[in-house]
């Protein structure tokens, strides 16, 4: 079998974390080729730590050397880059978010289509055993139709204080399109990808705007942060169903946690820690999964899933048409919130 010859653009955080040691280790099915930055003093140093054997200043450069990439820059960039690997006839697997907005999702969409290539979108939750687990029991009927759906994204004092991450001009946004589009994903995909048709939506920056934060992800600027550090949502769907979503890096509560809950006609679920709420013989009747220990990481299944599909040996789990059905609710959440109105999206 030809192997993929893999390219990153963008070697920060998530790329030496996650994506390059996850191409690095399918050594049977991946060419790791080469990387390009606009640090390239940080490229140069990855290239050497991972032994990639091309370093480009520009992306297009890359583009002659790779058959896919997979972009880890930060959000302003996603679509440009993509749209530009996809007309280069290069297959993409993009960070998340998507991009900045649903109209930039559709344009990577529409690249994708007309050249024939794969895009799909790092939304790893999925390849949590959790959310396996999820997605299989809801399939087989233990849950019935879904009706209410909560999503609790909450960390009590975790802005990232480093990277852009606070900067609106080049992430988009903050918690919300940072860290509550992996949960409102699951959530999605857990649900089947139903219709939206209203969002409510409120953004808050209070604590992040105010000096001497106690945070424990490092340091960052109150006066030049200008994204959300806390937002709340109210969705209802075509099919009845309704979502309560909230999600933050900064909030007074006890502790993080991250809660997916869905309550169905026939029985509920946790997604985390995973269990089954139903009723039998006369009684509520909870089951709980004890997961293997073993389970190969997320980061790892979401690369060799994209690496199957452009091999032609598997689908791709994260389409791109549902992380711009994220991109569109995480858009109408903060219309929402700007106007002090309800969206109308159906
Ligand atoms: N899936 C997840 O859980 C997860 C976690 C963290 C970050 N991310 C996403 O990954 C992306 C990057 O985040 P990060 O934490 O690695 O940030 P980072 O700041 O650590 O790294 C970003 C890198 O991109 C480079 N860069 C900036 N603009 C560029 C451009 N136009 N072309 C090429 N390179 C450019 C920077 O020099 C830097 O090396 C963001 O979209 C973020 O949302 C996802």
């Amino acid at each position: 079998m030809n192997k993929l010859k893999m390219g990153v653009i963008g070697v920060g955080g998530i790329a030496q974390q996650r994506h390059i040691p996850a191409f690095a280790e399918m050594t049977e099915t991946v060419e790791l080729t080469a990387i390009q930055d606009i640090n390239i003093d940080r490229a140069e140093s990855v290239a050497t730590m991972f032994d990639i054997p091309h370093v480009f200043e520009k992306y297009e450069q890359l583009f002659e050397v790779v058959d896919a990439v997979t972009i880890c820059t930060p959000n302003k960039f996603h679509a440009e880059i993509a749209v530009a690997a996809l007309n280069a006839g290069i297959h993409v697997l993009c960070e998340k978010p998507m991009a900045m907005t649903t109209k930039e999702c559709e344009a990577m969409i529409e690249a994708a289509e007309k050249n024939n290539r794969l895009l799909s979108i790092a939304y790893h939750y999925r390849y949590t055993p959790e959310a396996k687990l999820a997605k299989e029991a809801i399939f087989n009927g233990e849950i019935g139709d879904p009706l209410v759906t909560r999503v609790q994204a909450m960390r009590r004092r975790k802005v990232p204080g480093w990277g852009v991450f606070t900067n609106k001009d080049l992430q988009g946004g903050g918690s919300l399109i940072d860290f509550g589009c992996h949960l409102l994903d699951l959530a999605l995909w857990l649900l089947d990808d139903p219709k939206p048709v209203e969002v409510i939506g409120k953004t808050y920056d209070r604590l992040s705007k105010t000096p001497g934060q106690v945070n424990d992800w490092g340091v960052f600027d109150h006066e030049t942060f200008n994204v959300d550090d806390h937002v709340t949502g109210y969705i209802t769907f075509e099919n009845g169903l309704s979502m309560q979503f909230e999600c933050s890096w900064a909030a007074n509560i006890r502790e993080d946690h991250t809660t997916l809950s869905i309550s169905g006609v026939d029985g509920g679920m946790d997604v985390y820690p995973f269990a089954l709420y139903q009723t039998k013989y006369g009684t509520v009747w909870n089951t709980e999964a004890k997961l293997p220990e073993d389970n190969l990481s997320p980061g790892f299944l979401q690369a060799k899933n994209f690496v199957d599909s452009c091999l032609g040996e598997s689908e791709l789990i994260v389409k791109p048409e549902q992380a711009l059905r994220v991109t569109q609710l995480m858009e109408a959440i903060y219309k929402s919130s700007a106007t002090s109105s309800s969206i109308k999206l159906a």
